[in-house]
């Protein structure tokens, strides 16, 4: 029951990508990238839209991170990014997520959180005197930082590369498709949570899910009042 209602979000959430990106052929996988998955049917799918350089984002990640932690093989997690228009170079460093992705998965995450740990280096005010170009060379230094000195070439190489241009472009369609105007909003279940675009912590994570795993002994809950 559960699962068809999920596959039936699914289904919708493409038909919608399809329609509001319809420039674009539908791309080969699903956007996001996967923080934990593991291969359980009945995990708890959190959806969070992040932007690399959003304050917001950054200080929902640790409690987001410590929630999935707790909760094992009964959450999976996936990011998905929403790089806004109002934050001067938040296109350029979700590029370097999807770069980085292409290059080393298991590197994608600790990518993102160098972002947020560096991210007032790539505020609007703080790059306000800096060329494009200028502010391209720190990402890749910081991209090399992250993924090694041996990957310069093709960091380089993927900057200009417009296939991770339109990798980004796919993201941002996607989020915008699902409804996301602001970071970070967090789906459960295909389901907006209520609040979203401001972090939540953890307490607030765990009075999300504790009723849908169970976690008090008791039978799962199905408590669909949360979201009505
Ligand atoms: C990929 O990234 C991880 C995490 O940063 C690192 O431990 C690993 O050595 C990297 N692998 C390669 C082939 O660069
Ligand atoms: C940018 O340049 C202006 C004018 O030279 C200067 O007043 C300002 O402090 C500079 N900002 C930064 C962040 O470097």
């Amino acid at each position: 029951m559960s699962q068809s209602v999920v596959l039936l979000i699914c289904m919708l959430c493409s038909l919608l990508a399809v329609r509001v990106g319809a420039d674009y052929i539908p791309p080969a996988r699903l956007d996001g990238f996967v923080y934990s998955n593991h291969h359980n049917p009945d995990s708890i799918l959190i959806e969070a839209f992040y932007d690399p350089v959003c304050p917001d984002s950054r200080d929902s990640w640790p409690p987001l991170k410590q929630a999935v932690t707790h909760y094992g093989s009964c959450v999976s997690l996936v990011v998905h990014l929403l790089p806004l228009p109002y934050h001067d170079n938040a296109f350029v460093t979700s590029r370097a997520l999807h770069i980085v992705n292409a290059l080393n998965k298991t590197a994608t995450f600790p990518m993102l959180e160098w972002f947020f740990k560096h991210q007032e280096n790539f505020y609007g005010a703080q790059t306000k005197n800096l060329s494009k170009a200028s502010v391209e060379n720190k990402v890749v230094k910081a991209v090399t930082e992250v993924v090694g000195r041996s990957y310069y070439n093709s960091i380089k190489t993927a900057f200009n590369d417009r296939k991770t241009d339109l990798q980004t472009r796919v993201s941002f369609k996607y989020s915008a498709s699902r409804g996301v105007s602001g970071t970070p909003y967090f789906y459960v279940n295909g389901f907006l949570l209520p609040d979203s675009g401001s972090a939540r912590d953890y307490k607030a994570w765990r009075k999300v899910i504790d009723p849908l795993v169970g976690a008090h002994g008791g039978k799962k809950l199905e408590p669909l009042h949360f979201f009505l």
